[in-house]
């Protein structure tokens, strides 16, 4: 980075002391309640921009993995004996709770995976098996991450079926007319993003699905960058299957959360064969237990699931409104002392979003902007973001963060 550009860009970061005034003064109790920011980095207060990748995690979340490992481990859904059934009893718990976190009608909805990029290629995989046939179109939209994409190039490929992309505005946006635009009587699947982990816009998911409805269209919602935004509730949105992940809502890394309608999951084949998804089995034929069970094959993240119980439990002490009004304020003051930095381009100007601002600086690569950053304790992304074709159409090949 050349030196004039460096010491105006280390100015402004200074100049973020307002910022510093603002996250004392809201959220000062909320910044102790994680463990981590007791430290400093080169010296200095740890700013943490890049929740959108990963959350770091509240004291909560640590103890309650702490207690499960050191007080009542076992395996779950197997053992007589008493640990075994307070493990299995919290761990259906957490289920109960996720279920009530996203509003779903039944816990039996909530399938436990290793991420929600397992959870999206469960549903490409096992959903896409059984109802996409050759000719058979699968709906995305430009702005995905590559956990929305791959899958469904991957079920394409076996399938013949076809994928059709909805284009985004110069600003950003993914207008309903667009997408809605896209389906034809050959599509069977729109899985869409309900927030991009890019550019931050928030995406009119439930417009779009009420017309996927009526055409009989399946549909998957990305909710990965969205949960910890808006309360989320899958019935009003009225989706088939709606994912997200433990990890970006401050809970332990392993767990990914997959919401399908029952009725529909119970008509997947399963995913993964193994134990706890069977009736039973014999060498003549096995037969399947139903969701969620059908798709948790092998011992799950126990501790980790029950430590997601405690994320939501945190999330919903806090308030996810108050969240989101805080969040805003950051957001807006943010933005505005980044358009002040001269050389300094925001993308993405989508009339709804949230929380996530992702920009260049003339003549200094996003690389140098992060080191820089870095050695000033602020943690922030750069890179592709696991969107490269939105980096594409965005004519950008990597970008700088924060979230
Ligand atoms: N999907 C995560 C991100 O946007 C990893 O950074």
């Amino acid at each position: 980075m050349p030196d004039k550009k460096s010491s105006i860009f280390l100015k402004a970061v200074k100049a973020g002391q307002g910022l510093k005034d603002l996250l004392d003064f809201d959220g000062a109790k909320a910044r102790s309640d994680f463990p981590i920011f007791k430290q400093k980095v080169n010296g200095q207060k740890l700013v943490y921009l890049d929740t959108a990748a990963s959350a770091q995690k509240p004291q909560a979340v640590i103890d309650s993995l702490n207690e499960t490992l050191t007080t009542h481990y076992a395996n779950i859904h197997r053992g007589l004996y008493q640990f075994s059934q307070i493990t299995t009893t919290k761990f259906e718990q957490a289920r109960h709770k996720t279920a009530g976190f996203i509003n779903a009608a039944s816990p039996n909805s909530i399938v436990f995976t290793r991420s929600a990029t397992e959870a999206i290629n469960l549903v490409a995989a096992c959903w896409g098996a059984a109802f996409l046939k050759e000719g058979d179109e699968i709906v995305i939209t430009q702005l995905e991450h590559h956990a929305n994409i791959v899958p469904w190039q991957m079920i394409a490929a076996k399938t013949g079926a076809k994928i059709v992309v909805a284009p985004i505005t110069p600003y950003g946006d993914v207008r309903a007319d667009d997408v809605i635009a896209c389906f034809t009587p050959k599509t069977k699947m729109l899985a869409i993003s309900a927030m991009s982990n890019v550019l931050g816009t928030i995406i009119p998911v439930k417009d779009i699905i009420a017309t996927a409805k009526e055409k009989n269209i399946t549909t998957l919602v990305d909710g990965c960058q969205i949960v910890m935004h808006q309360q989320i509730d899958v019935q009003d949105l009225g989706c088939d299957f709606f994912t997200f992940s433990g990890h970006k809502i401050y809970g332990p890394n392993g767990v990914g959360v997959l919401y399908g309608r029952e009725d529909l999951l119970n008509a997947m084949p399963p995913y993964q064969g193994g134990g706890d998804m069977i009736d039973s089995v014999s060498f003549d034929g096995t037969t399947y237990k139903q969701a969620p069970a059908r798709f948790e094959a092998g011992t799950p993240p126990i501790a980790e699931v029950i430590a997601l119980g405690a994320a939501i439990d945190y999330l919903q002490d806090c308030g996810l409104s108050r969240i989101a009004a805080y969040e805003k304020k950051i957001f807006t003051y943010a933005e505005e002392q980044l358009q002040a930095i001269p050389g300094l381009r925001l993308y993405g100007k989508a009339v709804q979003r949230a929380s996530i601002l992702a920009f260049t600086i003339d003549n200094c690569p996003p690389s140098d902007i992060g080191m820089i950053l870095d050695q000033k304790g602020i943690c922030v992304r750069v890179g592709h973001h696991c969107a490269m074709p939105l980096m594409e159409c965005l004519s950008v090949k990597a970008l700088v963060r924060a979230s």
